[in-house]
């Protein structure tokens, strides 16, 4: 990402922030009208998680000038959402709700400049939080394989 489309980012994402009710509100719709397999991940209240998301999102954009930051704030969302049961493939489906809400809260700006500089951020944060997520799972199966050698170690040791 450049300098220029930090701060198109930066000076759209204020537009979404003002309409943030609205904004969250067509984000869920898309998401669950495109993909309604993925509700039942969601056991909360949506009006709560999408005051999150953005809020969340507004961090992120802040710390783009702070990339190893960024990275810190990454890991720790990716853990979590792995316990939320969330898997590689469904970014995909959570890119085209948010480029839709994007492009619905920000009407008059939308542009392809805009578009592509928004994409280009969604696709830095999906990789980073997948590429932890994978890692992490990796990490959780090797510690669970560990345990189990003391048991087969012991076993072996009787015959
Ligand atoms: C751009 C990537 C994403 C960002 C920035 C993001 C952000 C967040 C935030 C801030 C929360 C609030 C709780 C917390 O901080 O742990 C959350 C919860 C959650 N997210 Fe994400 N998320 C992303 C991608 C996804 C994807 C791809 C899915 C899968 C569909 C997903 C599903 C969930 C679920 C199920 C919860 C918990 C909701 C509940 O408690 O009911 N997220 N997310």
């Amino acid at each position: 990402m450049n300098a220029a489309q930090i701060k198109l980012i930066k000076e759209s994402w204020v537009n979404v922030v003002i309409h943030v009710e609205k904004a969250g509100a067509v984000f869920y719709n898309k998401l669950f009208t495109l993909y309604p397999e993925i509700k039942p991940l969601f056991k909360n209240d949506i009006v709560s998680q999408d005051r999150k998301l953005i809020h969340a999102v507004a961090v992120m954009i802040t710390k783009l000038d702070k990339l190893d930051d960024l990275r810190k704030e990454l890991h720790s969302l990716a853990s979590r959402h792995i316990y939320y049961g969330v898997k590689p493939e469904h970014f995909r489906a959570f890119k085209v709700a948010f480029m839709a809400m994007l492009e619905e809260a920000l009407q008059k700006q939308w542009s392809a400049n805009l578009k592509q500089a928004w994409e280009e951020l969604f696709d830095l944060i999906a990789q980073a939080m997948i590429e932890d997520m994978k890692a992490i799972a990796a990490e959780q199966k090797a510690q669970k394989q560990e345990k189990k050698i003391p048991t087969n170690s012991y076993a072996t040791l009787r015959k």
